[in-house]
């Protein structure tokens, strides 16, 4: 982030979060319909878009790879689909911004095309690991040079053809489970992957929505290569993810009452629901209905004291955005709150586990950062300067913290949240967060 852009947010105590609101669309669904969209034969429309930076980057790209994109109304995108073998190369480097998921999806797509590409990212996304994808696709056949230490940019060679493989993920990674099935459109015979505990699905679930034969059940999926994408409507549910800080916010905040509508209910991710009750919080889910496929719900989220508890293990894979602000629930419940089994927070836009160790004790909470996780003793948060490390998730739960601070919450670099929350601070503020954008200072 340049310093001429940076901005920060000044935060403090709020009053009862009130009424009902409903969060931007889902980021995970979003990026996946563009990417289907544009593979498929026919035009896809594409409503309940989420108009944030990492989606748009993802739409950028396969406008620079020959795909018609029209985005006639906010959230709204229709793509005109060239089919499985229409897109063509750029001379230009493909710029996936901060978003991990863009570019290891992209990195399956693009290993199978007969044209060479480069996917670049931001600085956060430059640091992350991509071997964890390199080296299944080229297993598969595909050959793509890292940089050193296996991070961005990712340099793939033109395919000379790919062929299918029976793949057990060693990481519980939806992002890699999802670039070796894409990958796995364009080889031949069969494609196998075999997951560690079962993650978001959607990659799978859209798929057959776009008439794909694909075999699937928990923690497995198996397609083979060879068949057509066909256009279809897509409707995405409101981000859960999103969802999460409001649902930890009028948990924590007394007085407060809070609808928010129509939230995507997958069930690998709303482990953060699990979480929240066990720790007494007061949810609701309201009116559970289908929309486009796709579990939605309004949940109807009350104050409650919480109360610190040991995480069980297994639902980390279903809520790991959600940790970040889970940390913050468990700042403000009563006694101690174990994290265990969590160390792909470490490899996140940030590292997670010393952001939020950081930023807790920055405002006087006692933590433990462990190797995997962090035990964390429910207190009372005081006033201070927070380093997102111009991470999204971090910032907004931060935001949350700010609202129960005896004193002002200052969060640096807080532009990234435009990566998945566009309008975060005003549909915020309308519920009744205090949190201001100013800018940073100028020289730092
Ligand atoms: C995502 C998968 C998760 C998640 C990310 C989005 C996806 O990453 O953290 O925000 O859309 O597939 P991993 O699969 O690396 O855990």
């Amino acid at each position: 982030m340049s310093q001429a852009t940076r901005q920060d947010w000044l935060a403090g105590r709020g009053r009862a979060l009130r009424g009902s609101l409903r969060v931007p669309g889902d980021k995970s669904v979003s990026h996946r319909a563009v990417m289907l969209g544009a593979l498929a034969e026919g035009t896809t429309d594409i409503h309940g878009f989420l108009e944030g930076e990492d989606t748009r980057a993802t739409a950028r790209i396969f406008a620079q790879l020959g795909v018609k994109i029209e985005t006639p109304a906010p959230t709204v995108c229709i793509v005109h689909g060239v089919g499985l073998h229409g897109l063509r190369g750029s001379n230009e480097s493909l710029d996936c911004g901060n978003a991990g998921t863009g570019m290891r999806l992209l990195a399956g797509v693009l290993a199978g095309q007969a044209f060479d590409s480069v996917l670049v990212g931001d600085a956060s996304l430059t640091k992350r690991p991509m071997r964890r994808v390199t080296d299944p696709l080229a297993a598969m056949g595909a050959r793509i040079d890292t940089g050193a230490g296996g991070t961005p940019p990712l340099r793939l060679h033109a395919s000379t053809g790919l062929k299918g493989i029976d793949y057990q993920l060693p990481v519980a990674s939806a992002q890699v489970k999802s670039a070796v099935l894409l990958a796995g459109l364009y080889a031949d015979g069969d494609t196998v992957v075999r997951e560690p505990h079962p993650t978001r699905d959607y990659t799978e679930r859209m798929l057959a929505t776009f008439g794909w034969p694909i075999e699937t059940r928990p923690g497995f999926a198996r397609l083979g290569g060879g068949h057509r994408l066909r256009a279809t409507r897509i409707d995405v549910p409101a981000d859960f993810s999103s969802a999460a800080f409001f649902i930890v916010a009028a948990s924590v905040i007394p007085g407060s009452e809070l609808r928010i509508e129509a939230v995507g209910m997958n069930p690998r991710r709303t482990g953060l629901l699990h979480a929240m009750r066990l720790m007494g919080a007061d949810i609701t889910e309201e009116n559970p209905r289908d929309e486009g496929g796709q579990p939605i719900a309004d949940l109807l989220v009350k104050y409650a004291v919480l109360h610190g508890i040991e995480l069980p293990a297994e639902l980390v894979p279903d809520m790991i955005d959600e940790l970040p602000v889970l940390f913050i629930a468990a700042a403000c419940a009563t006694g101690r709150t174990v994290i265990r089994e969590a160390a792909e927070l470490r490899v996140k836009e940030s590292d997670r586990i010393a952001t939020m160790a950081t930023g807790l004790r920055t405002l006087g909470i006692v933590i433990e950062e462990t190797p995997d996780g962090a035990v964390i003793e429910g207190g009372r948060f005081g006033s201070g300067s927070i380093e997102s490390h111009d991470d999204h998730r971090i910032a907004m739960s931060f935001a949350v913290a700010a609202q129960m601070a005896e004193g002002e919450v200052r969060i640096n670099d807080i532009a990234t949240v435009a990566t998945s929350f566009p309008g975060f601070t005003q549909l915020a503020t309308g519920a009744g967060m205090v949190v201001t954008g100013v800018a940073g200072p100028a020289a730092r």
